[in-house]
């Protein structure tokens, strides 16, 4: 079976984006109860980051060391991507020493070309387009705060950027709607919006802060200029300075709804302090869940799943046996 990568949700289905889930609940129950779960044993990752990142770096490197691995981060000054030799080549020579690659870089389209070159799964770990890891963690977190996801209205406050593409894409697998409140001219990218709706999804696009958040269960907010846009940061605050969340932004939703935020955060533009540090707000179980859902995706694209390795033994058991007549099939799953 050919390798599989994570570089946005369109060819992963609801029922692998579930399992992924529940595997993430699982090992951050082990990690919890201090259960050794090391399912990726001496494997290693390599990690290709051309923008700044906390999350994403502390959560991969920690994730894959309490399974059992190691992470060697490159930096961009470093690596030179594109300046010292392509991508795809940089793809190839990384296949040949780690076993999975995370990539966080500007274009999608170099995400794919190393992906396509790669002999080993690759994760995206933030492109100007999409961000699945970032939502897959937030999906976790809204299991445990509203012990469901199917049903849910998730209001975005902000930027159609690569958050709310994540999100669109989420909403085409899994039954929740989304609606986003933007300026005119901050709209999500018409042809991921066009291919969600075609899958299903129920998504919702409007300059209205009172539409988008009606009956929120989920106010979401990211910041107005993302990384690499910071040249346009002057026109932006202009632009967005009537899409806060602030109080009134909130007391437009459901009473219970909760908010959140990718971090990091610019208190006083997109977000208040105040609605930051509220009780309602979950951005740092968010944070903390960047740990369990990754390390979920890691073992999933190993193949390391716990019951899947007693599959493999069993088959492997069978497979011996097997082998004085004929050889066994060497399927993945
Ligand atoms: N949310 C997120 O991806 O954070 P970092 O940019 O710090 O990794
Ligand atoms: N939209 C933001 C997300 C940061 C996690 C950016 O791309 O900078």
């Amino acid at each position: 079976m050919s390798k599989r990568d994570l570089l946005n949700f369109d060819d992963w289905s609801r029922g692998e984006i579930e399992a992924i889930l529940a595997l993430a609940q699982d090992l951050k129950s082990k990690q919890k109860r201090s259960v050794p779960h090391r399912l990726l044993d001496g494997k290693g990752l390599g990690m290709l980051f051309e923008k700044p990142s906390l999350r994403t770096r502390v959560t991969f490197e920690a994730g894959m060391v309490q399974l059992g691995g190691h992470a060697v981060f490159l930096s961009p000054t470093e690596v030179q991507m594109g300046v010292r030799e392509t991508p795809e080549d940089c793809a190839r020579s990384l296949s040949r020493w780690v076993d999975m690659i995370v990539v966080r870089t500007f274009a999608q389209a170099t995400l794919e070309e190393m992906a396509r070159s790669a002999s080993v799964p690759v994760i995206n770990a933030l492109t100007d387009l999409y961000h699945p890891c970032q939502v897959l963690a937030d999906c976790l977190t809204l299991l445990e705060h509203k012990g469901k996801l199917a049903g849910l209205k998730v209001a975005f406050v902000g930027d159609g950027n690569n958050m709310v593409h994540s999100w669109m894409e989420a909403a085409g697998k899994i039954p929740f709607s989304f609606s986003l409140a933007c300026p005119k001219g901050y709209e999500p990218n018409r042809d991921i919006e066009a291919r969600v709706r075609k899958n299903g999804a129920r998504v919702t696009v409007t300059h209205s802060l009172a539409e988008a958040l009606r009956g929120a269960d989920v106010i979401y907010t990211d910041v107005w200029t993302s990384m690499g846009q910071e040249w346009d940061v002057a026109t932006r605050l202009k632009a967005f300075q009537d899409y806060q969340v602030n109080d009134r932004a909130v007391s437009m939703a459901k009473k219970d709804a909760v908010v959140m935020h990718c971090l990091p955060a610019h208190r006083g533009q997109e977000i208040t302090d105040a609605v930051l540090e509220s009780p309602r707000c979950v951005a740092f179980d968010q944070a903390e869940n960047r740990l369990h859902a990754q390390k979920a995706v890691m073992v999933w694209l190993l193949d390391a799943r716990p019951s899947s390795k007693v599959q493999k033994f069993k088959r492997s058991r069978k497979t011996t046996s097997q082998s004085k007549g004929s050889r066994g099939s060497n399927k993945r799953r």
